[in-house]
């Protein structure tokens, strides 16, 4: 098997866990709380795997994107006295002064068109994880019907939620990575695989390390830019197929549930934003198995230099450190994005995803 093959599968098994492997699969257990450690901050949150639990195929549906009447000038997101500090021209900018919570219709929308324009946007100081999981839903569902996830822990009653967990006892990276992988670096656009994949994506953090942690982002249209005019034109009209297979199997393998039967899509591999207009790479190391007409080698070869180029491409890629009440939006139509799990093993993080789904993708 080339490399690259057997890289692609193992990052997907690390997207697949999303920080819960190990984790009991009982639909009631709760971390035990010691002396030393008071449990998690909202175990309201604690991930929730019911194997009974099932959903139907995802029906395809009509998607505007909010962003489209939003007013460029941004007045109700970007108001007086919220400060604006850009991580990279590419990609990336943090904001404090502004709650989510409090924004209206108009703001939202902004949000969405200004998420679509730096691809990634940290807001601080925020109230979100106290709203309530009804509020966060229905600020959530302003951008598109929310992906409610095939495999991954979510909150009991509330399917909407994907969980991400770890502490102590639960440890994805020494149970699976830990002997086989030097960095566990793990570029990838969530669920890909859906038919119409995800677009301004809400991720809140409930318990973090006091240091490390950190998600690391790239922007696949400057990805997209930075290659020659005879090799863009090579790879418009190419398609790849994203597929749910292995995430399934992997949870079937370890008694997990299989909420509804896995999918393979075909994208195209540079795609259009909607609102921006901007091309982008739409293809990561997580889902993306195959250039649709092409021979297996040839396949492997393509995906192998685009997986490289944006793996490597520091000068269009940037961190999202976290703070208490952090959350961070990003546009999955037009990143790819990456845990870092640098932190010591016995702490801590727990954080959880809101993702609505958006357009089929438009081809470049
Ligand atoms: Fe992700």
């Amino acid at each position: 098997m080339a490399p690259g093959l057997t890289e692609t599968v193992t990052q997907t098994t690390d997207d697949v866990t999303n920080g819960v492997s190990k984790l009991k699969l009982s639909s009631e257990q709760k971390p035990a709380a010691t002396t030393e450690d008071k449990g998690p901050s909202y175990p309201f949150y604690y991930p929730y795997f019911d194997k009974e639990e099932k959903f139907p195929p995802t029906e395809l549906f009509e998607h505007t994107d909010v962003g489209l009447r939003a007013d460029p000038k941004k007045p109700h997101l970007l108001a007086e006295g919220v400060k604006v500090k850009n991580f990279s021209p590419y990609i990336g900018t943090e904001l404090r002064g502004v709650q989510i919570s409090q924004l209206t219709k108009e703001g939202l929308d902004e949000l969405a068109l200004f998420t679509a324009e730096r691809k990634l946007v940290v807001f601080r100081d925020q109230d979100f994880k106290d709203i309530g999981p009804d509020r966060q839903i229905e600020i959530a569902r302003h951008f598109g019907p929310i992906q409610r996830h095939p495999t991954s822990g979510n909150v009991k009653g509330y399917p909407e939620f994907h969980v991400v967990y770890r502490d102590a006892n639960h440890n994805r990276f020494k149970e699976y990575l830990g002997g086989d992988r030097a960095n566990h670096t793990s570029w990838h656009s969530d669920v890909s695989y859906e038919k119409q994949p995800p677009s301004t994506t809400l991720f809140f953090i409930l318990d973090q390390p006091e240091l490390g942690g950190d998600t690391i982002f790239a922007s696949q249209v400057e990805a997209y830019n930075r290659l020659s005019p005879e090799f863009k034109k090579r790879l418009e009209g190419l398609r790849a197929v994203h597929s749910a297979v292995p995430q399934a199997e992997f949870s079937r393998k370890r008694d997990g549930p299989v909420r509804r039967e896995p999918v393979e899509t075909e994208h195209p591999i540079v795609r259009q934003h909607p609102v921006t207009g901007e091309k982008a790479l739409y293809i990561n190391q997580g889902f993306t198995k195959h250039v649709v007409g092409f021979k297996v080698e040839e396949s492997e070869y393509l995906l192998k230099f685009l997986f490289d180029h944006i793996s490597k491409g520091a000068d269009f890629q940037v961190r999202a450190p976290y703070e208490p009440g952090t959350v961070v939006v990003w546009d999955n139509r037009v990143t790819v994005h990456s845990a870092t799990p640098d932190y010591a093993n016995d702490v801590r993080r727990h954080a959880v995803r809101l993702t609505p789904q958006a357009e089929v993708p438009i081809p470049a």
